[in-house]
């Protein structure tokens, strides 16, 4: 694959769903939902706990079978090609998926395997990437005795040994480090500017405001927004205050308006506990 001369500077979508539904029992988690992003995007996918990110992303990523509507990723349908499709993305779940009694290293010489490198090529990541997480400087730790940040960060570096077109992260910020973070962003950064798109859900707006180009926001299983990040806080920032100076409303307050507010927390409330 050729990264630079890949969608990055296009506008070809390599996410798309049409009318996609997942329910369970009688309960519809994803409602309809229609996606679009585009190559060399740096997506978010917002929404309050419970509004279906987690669900989306796995059947996104192959990992549950929709009830309705269809997905196309890098222009495949995912009822079809679901093989060719894992092959070229990389994912990092909600629940990491690591296999325990293994170290840092041997999973990902297990991933690497997966996914056909040679050997010199796995030993050759695997190295820069356990240096880049800093998950290092004890080899012999096994997955088990890691921290919840550090099962985080193994994780993405198992997203990233073979070098996907598109990375699916669902919280990667979640429980890691302020330096890890930061490196972390850095590393995405960098390499969406070379074209590898990334499709993230988190609940930490400012981390949302500085990366994504592009967001989406999904409120019990239905789409309420999605476009580029600046044009829908400028639209709504129009009609009210609270933006900043170039006019723009805060994501935090655009997010509150279009999922329907806080909730009150008056006086009387909790009294009890106060
Ligand atoms: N396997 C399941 N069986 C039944 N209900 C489920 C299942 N998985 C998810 N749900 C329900 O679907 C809804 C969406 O869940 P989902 O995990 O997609 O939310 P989310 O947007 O990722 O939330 P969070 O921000 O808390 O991670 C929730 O109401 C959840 O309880
Ligand atoms: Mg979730």
């Amino acid at each position: 694959m050729n990264r630079d001369a890949s969608a990055a500077q296009s506008r070809v979508p390599v996410v798309e769903t049409f009318d996609l539904v997942r329910r369970f029992g009688d309960f519809t988690a994803v409602d309809h939902v229609n996606l679009r992003v585009e190559g060399g995007q740096f997506f978010g996918f917002l929404g309050p706990n419970g509004a279906g990110k987690s669900t989306t992303i796995k059947m996104l990523t192959g990992l549950l079978a929709p009830t309705g509507g269809r997905i196309r990723v890098l222009g495949r349908d995912i009822a079809s090609d679901a093989l060719e499709i894992k092959r070229r993305i990389g994912v990092v779940p909600e629940d990491l998926n690591l296999f325990e009694r293994l170290t840092g290293a041997e999973m990902l010489a297990f991933t690497g395997r997966m996914y056909n490198l040679t050997r010199e090529d796995i030993a050759e990541r695997a190295r820069e990437l356990l240096v880049l997480m800093e998950l290092d400087t004890d080899p012999r730790k096994l997955v088990v005795e890691y921290s919840h940040g550090m099962k985080k960060k193994l994780s993405l570096a198992c997203a990233l040994i073979h070098r996907p077109e598109i990375l699916f992260l669902d919280e990667p910020f979640e429980g890691v480090d302020a330096v890890a973070s930061r490196t972390l962003k850095d590393l995405l950064s960098r390499l969406t500017s070379r074209g590898l798109t990334v499709f993230l859900t988190s609940h930490v707006l400012e981390i949302i405001e500085r990366l994504c180009t592009d967001i989406a926001i999904i409120s019990e299983g239905r789409l309420v927004a999605a476009g580029a990040l600046d044009e829908l806080r400028r639209g709504i920032a129009v009609e009210g205050d609270g933006h900043d100076a170039r006019g723009l409303m805060s994501l935090e307050d655009y997010f509150i308006r279009v999922v329907g507010g806080a909730r009150e927390t008056g006086d009387d409330v909790l009294q009890w506990l106060v």
